[in-house]
């Protein structure tokens, strides 16, 4: 029990760490919040023009997800692994540093998906990426990767991660609440644009 209330910290704290505004202020990119949707993940990074800072927000962002999951697995297994992802994604979505306003939690949700089941997880960025190409808007094919984990868990065998991941999709759709109305409205901007 008290080891489960443990990797909940170590899960809150690694998500907590905000990659992206930490990149763009040691890369003198300007303030995130000034800057496009003022969000700290990588597609906002990207609207500063760096595609090298954009790329280690992503990985960044996704790694810590996965380290939660992969230490928490290894030490106290499968239920501590699942609530170390969740408070991972919640420590990015509302991170004590930043008074809790924090990412949208895709790129942790990513990586947190590949650590807890490399197939869902790696069908989740496939889904994300060929939205992506196709759509162009990095919130809606976030919103189609979460809204699609649940069903590749269920494909994939992995009906032990459907209540995270349905809470996950609850979670991320939230967190893209200002995007949803700029995509109704057609105005949410295409990826790279500010
Ligand atoms: O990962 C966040 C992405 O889905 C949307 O980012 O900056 O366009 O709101 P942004």
């Amino acid at each position: 029990q008290s080891l489960l209330i443990l990797w909940a910290v170590i899960g809150y704290l690694l998500g907590s760490i905000p990659f992206g505004m930490v990149l763009a202020k040691a890369m003198n990119l300007g303030n995130l919040r000034e800057i496009g949707s003022g969000n700290i993940g990588a597609t906002n990074v990207l609207r500063t023009g760096s595609k090298g800072a954009a790329a280690a927000t992503l990985l960044l962002d996704g790694a810590k997800g996965a380290v939660a999951v992969l230490l928490a697995r290894a030490v106290s297994g499968e239920d501590a692994a699942q609530l170390a992802a969740l408070m991972a994604f919640l420590g990015h979505c509302y991170p004590v540093w930043l008074g809790f306003k924090g990412g949208k939690g895709v790129a942790t949700f990513l990586g947190l998906m590949l650590a807890l089941a490399w197939p869902v997880g790696l069908a989740c960025c496939l889904t994300w990426l060929v939205t992506a190409l196709i759509v162009r808007i990095s919130s809606f094919a976030a919103i189609v990767a979460a809204a699609s984990s649940t069903i590749w868990m269920f494909f994939l065998g992995q009906g032990k991660m459907v209540v995270l991941g349905f809470l996950l999709m609850l979670l991320i759709f939230w967190r893209h609440r200002a995007n949803i109305v700029r995509l109704k409205a057609g105005t949410e901007p295409k990826i790279g644009q500010k």
